[in-house]
């Protein structure tokens, strides 16, 4: 951590929940709560609720949750530092300098000066496009059908069919021949000295998901070779993990995201109104792009070439993007080669209409394995089945192979039952995967609940969303619950923290507890903690009962765990006796 506890606790409370958000989403009072669209799902009804008093958000529909510092972080991919400065700067507040090495310092001003750098090419480029010079570099991307608007948006450029312009430019500009090379937009000749990377070039700024231009690519006005030239990777720039169209994309509030090949793809898309559209730089997909994707969306869809290339290339990209957890579709364009050429010749709704038919991915791949073999003759039939058989057991789940059984025998002429069979044939020479399906949920269960069970948690956390309601009950259930019957870790730092906080101010501020979490899963689970659904009880009687009986399960569970390990006679005792007192527990309201 490199800002101390006050400072962060200052930039928290001086930034109110409800006014940070408002600035991002609508939001609506109801009741002492803001209601709004959740800005981490896809929703139609608002589940996502900001309690100024509690300051902190929560999403009844997907669990995000936290505070001010949590909310910008999820929403601006920021880090927490980041988050920290950001909330600062907006409240007005001067950080103290932070505490970073020399090394520390010098990477983060180069960042910083790449970064401006990258922003005046960006503005130079763009205006080159606009000037007498890019006439007909404007002229190709009207060609290309793109207007002023999308050429504005992506902020598409022109660089000029001189060798050394831009670098005068930013030579002019105060930059020296080091940081200039090391910005990957000039190259340096021993011989002939500084020429720009791009000339000549229509080009495309690429930006991260914070909209700051970090490289560029830059295509040729006609057919030479390269076609496309891109950046080389710099301190900015790192391909494998940045998407081209992100930054407008994560925003675009759809069910899935759009996986295109090339940056004329994207563009097109996001001007025929799919705005959810991204491709990768010109490389092959990465897991880390898969992973930068899983933080926005659930599902992805390839918008891929239709031709051996890009089939070669979606082959490749499944396996990756499964395994970051992601549901895979693929966009059939055929007979037309990528999303610009289809929407360009059949339209806008013909493309929406190819986008709700995309295709499972593993009918996708099993359609593919089917080229290779000859399904007229009896052995390459054969053969084919016992490769999609061993396929099929990737499928954990039952149900879900056997819907998959059931679609690919509908599809391939062969019965429900033969398929099945052959599979199980295969499922008992592996009998590991047995063992692993048996393992993984306990293995998740095991992380969310520690292994508590489900009651119990809910009552604990049932107990700290009244208490945060109603502080009054503070002093009902204190004689009764120390924080260390709360079992879970979690609830007990956090129940801790609420009994501290009341004691010492008589008030408690959730979105202060939740700053004693680094995790962000931690983090999720505190906001979960203070948002229990509680539904009011009108009822004195009724809720003095279930006050009473949750008090009663959360101690009982503690000294039935403490009886267990207390070994001497005494201490056992007094267990005993507590559990007896327990029994005739009544709290009054
Ligand atoms: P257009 O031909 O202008 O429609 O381009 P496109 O964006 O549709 O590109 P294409 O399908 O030909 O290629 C997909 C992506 O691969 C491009 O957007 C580039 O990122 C990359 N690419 C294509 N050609 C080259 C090349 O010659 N060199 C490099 N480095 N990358 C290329
Ligand atoms: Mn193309």
């Amino acid at each position: 951590m490199f800002y101390s506890d006050d400072v962060i606790e200052e930039v928290r409370s001086r930034n109110d929940v409800v006014d940070l958000i408002g600035n991002y989403i609508k939001l609506t009072k109801k009741g002492s709560s803001y209601f709004g669209l959740c800005p981490f799902h896809n929703e139609k009804s608002p589940s996502f609720s900001v309690s100024r008093d509690k300051q902190m958000y929560y999403c009844f529909g997907c669990g995000a949750g936290g505070n001010v510092f949590t909310f910008v972080m999820e929403y601006e991919n920021y880090t927490f530092v980041e988050a920290v400065k950001y909330l600062a700067e907006r409240a007005g507040i001067k950080l103290p300098e932070m505490e970073v090495s020399e090394e520390q310092k010098r990477i983060q001003s180069q960042r910083q000066r790449l970064l401006d750098i990258h922003k005046m090419a960006a503005r130079y480029f763009y205006y080159q496009l606009k000037s007498k010079n890019g006439a007909n570099a404007l002229a190709y991307f009207e060609k290309r059908c793109l207007s002023k608007e999308t050429i504005a948006h992506f902020g598409l450029g022109f660089s000029n069919p001189y060798r050394d312009d831009l670098y005068q430019f930013l030579r002019s500009k105060g930059y020296d021949d080091g940081i200039l090379k090391a910005s990957g937009l000039v190259t340096m000749d021993e011989k002939y000295g500084a020429h720009d990377k791009f000339w000549n070039r229509v080009m495309f700024p690429i930006m991260d998901v914070n909209n700051k231009v970090i490289g560029f690519g830059g295509r040729v006005l006609g057919d030479g070779t390269p076609k496309y030239l891109n950046s080389p990777e710099t301190l900015l720039f790192d391909k494998s993990r940045n998407l081209y169209g992100l930054n407008f994309a994560r925003t675009s509030r759809q069910p899935f995201m759009i996986i295109c090949e090339g940056y004329m793809d994207v563009i097109a898309m996001h001007q025929a109104g799919f705005t959810n559209a991204v491709a990768s730089l010109g490389t092959a997909f990465t897991l880390q792009h898969g992973i930068l994707l899983k933080r926005y969306t659930e599902e992805v869809r390839l918008a891929y070439d239709s031709d051996e290339a890009g089939v070669k290339a979606a082959l490749r990209a499944i396996p990756i993007l499964r395994s970051a957890g992601l549901r895979i579709r693929i966009i059939h364009m055929n007979p037309y080669k990528d999303p610009d050429e289809f929407i360009k010749n059949l339209g806008i709704e013909a493309f929406k209409e190819r986008i709700d038919e995309a295709e499972n991915s593993f009918m996708f791949e099993v359609s593919i394995l089917e080229r290779s073999y000859n399904l007229g003759d009896p052995e390459g039939k054969t053969r084919f089945f016992n490769e999609v058989a061993k396929q099929l057991l990737n499928f954990e789940q039952e149900l879900e192979r056997n819907n998959y059984i059931e679609a690919i025998a509908r599809k391939y002429g062969i019965t429900f039952e033969n398929l099945q069979k052959l599979v199980n044939r295969y499922g008992l020479t592996l009998p590991e995967r047995e063992v692993r399906r048996e393992e993984r949920p306990a293995i998740r269960k095991e992380n969310a609940g520690g292994g508590y069970p489900e009651a119990l948690l809910a009552s604990q956390k049932l107990l700290l969303t009244w208490l945060v309601n109603d502080v009054s009950l503070f002093k009902k259930i204190k004689p009764w619950l120390e924080w260390e019957d709360f079992v879970h870790p979690v609830y007990q730092r956090v129940c801790r923290a609420v009994y501290e906080s009341i004691e010492t101010t008589g008030q408690i501020v959730p979105g202060q507890i939740i700053n004693l979490f680094q995790e962000k899963e931690e983090q999720k689970l505190v906001a979960a903690i203070f948002n229990s659904d509680i539904a009011g009880i009108d009822d004195k009687n009724a809720r003095e009962k279930a006050l009473t009986e949750t008090v009663v399960r959360i101690k009982r569970y503690h000294l039935d765990e403490l009886s267990r390990r207390t070994q001497d006679l005494a201490g056992l005792q007094k267990i005993i006796r507590m559990k007896s007192d327990l029994q005739h527990l009544h709290i009054s309201l």
